[in-house]
């Protein structure tokens, strides 16, 4: 908890809101502690170009392949201190305990840290990790901006990462056993049924895309009603459409398909002209593809509808399209049986929220343990969790990494 806090204090701003944005100072600030924590804890540290951070700890044999816990240090804006910190911190803890108490693994273990796991700047999320498992196709960045202009794809060639050696930063699949991420849960179901674990199956996608309708900017007190181009209200029909589509998508049975618009532009934005543009970020998730997909593709049918009606312009591009993760079902054994053997009561769930999990996956075995948040609430300064409960996740994180270090998957 002291190391948690001590990440949280970085970035921290009233109401106790953390902003701790990719690439940000204060982003860059929390990983220069946690590097000084991984030192002392004497850790091997190695840090790729993107600047994801792997710290060592040696196991009996070296030269098999290693066993990975981590998360993610960056944070959405005005949001709390647990989401990401509890899995890398966790897992530092986990790995602090089993060398304190020299307890032998045969997998040497890696305290990870990937960068940029939000997509609250770039629109573009779990950079560090989709890096880290080559999962980042040249095509990915061509619409990943932020607010000010400052597209992706030049930040990482500041970095010297470009669409033509990105694939170096692939880990090597045959170095790694698996991959452990501790996390909160980000929703209410493990306080609603009064379980302190939460362990996950598979890890829900979003369809993301920008909708831009061009209409036409208009003086607002000379333009008649009837002459306007509207950019606005052809936004606001659409983000009503899509809020009334995810609702027929929200059952279980039907994929569970949620949907929402959490950033948009408006030009030329001020009260005496009507909208001209309107620049609209979308973010269409669910836990299976098909319907995840086909609402996506309702929605973008509807765009073109809705601009065609009002004779307006409308533009779609592509920000990223994932398939939902399915986790590793080995692992949630080795966690579930360490959950029987020590009688703690979990619910085995499917994670709603996105995690570096979802990368890993792709190259190694994934698991990832939540703990509950206080009344669902994550990405938000409210966003809070038991200490008790993330002292149990990480004791848990610990002895599912000591299994899997020590035994044949
Ligand atoms: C990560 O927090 C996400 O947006 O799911
Ligand atoms: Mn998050
Ligand atoms: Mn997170």
């Amino acid at each position: 908890m002291r190391d948690l806090n001590a990440i949280g204090r970085i970035g921290i701003g009233d109401h106790g809101a953390v902003t701790r944005l990719v690439f940000s100072i204060k982003e860059l600030r929390s990983r220069q502690v946690l590097i000084h924590l991984m030192r002392q804890a004497g850790l091997n540290i190695r840090i790729d170009a993107i600047g994801n951070i792997f710290g060592r700890f040696e196991g009996i044999d070296p030269k098999a392949p290693a066993v990975l816990a981590g998360s993610h240090l960056d944070t959405v804006i005005h949001g709390g201190k647990y989401d990401g910190p509890v899995g890398v911190i966790g897992a530092l803890e986990a790995v602090r305990t089993i060398s304190e108490n020299r307890i032998p693994v045969r997998s040497s273990l890696e305290v990870v840290c990937f960068v940029g796991e939000e997509s609250s700047r770039f629109g573009f999320s779990t950079l560090g990790s989709s890096l880290a498992a080559g999962e980042v196709h040249p095509e990915d960045l061509t619409h990943a901006v932020d607010t000010q202009g400052t597209k992706l794809e030049n930040v990482l060639a500041g970095l010297g990462i470009t669409r033509r050696n990105m694939k170096s930063i692939k880990l090597d699949p045959k170095t790694l056993k698996a991959y452990l991420e501790l996390h909160i849960e980000q929703g209410p179901i493990l306080e609603a049924i009064g379980k302190r674990i939460g362990l996950v199956t598979s890890i829900a996608a979003p369809s993301r895309f920008r909708v831009i309708f061009k209409g036409r900017a208009d003086h607002s007190g000379t333009t008649p009603m009837d002459m306007r181009k509207d950019a606005l209200v052809a936004s606001a029909q659409l983000i009503e459409y899509i809020e009334k589509v995810c609702r027929k998508y929200a059952s279980m049975t039907k994929g569970r398909v949620v949907g929402t618009v959490g950033a948009m532009k408006i030009e030329p934005g001020v009260i005496n002209a009507v909208p001209g543009r309107t620049d609209l970020a979308v973010d269409i998730r669910g836990t299976s593809a098909q319907s995840k997909n086909h609402v996506a593709r309702m929605v973008k049918r509807q765009a073109r509808a809705i601009a065609k009606r009002r004779g307006i312009g409308v533009e779609l591009l592509t920000i990223r399209e994932e398939d939902p993760v399915p986790l590793d079902k080995r692992l949630l054994r080795v966690s579930r049986k360490l959950c029987d053997e020590k009688g703690i009561d979990y619910e085995i769930m499917p994670s709603g929220a996105g995690h570096d999990a979802m990368q890993m996956a792709k190259i190694t075995p994934a698991g990832m343990i939540f703990v509950p948040s206080r009344r669902g609430i994550s990405h938000n300064p409210l966003e809070w969790t038991d200490p008790r409960d993330i002292a149990l996740g990480a004791q848990l994180l610990m002895e599912t990494m000591i299994r899997v270090a020590n035994e044949k998957l």
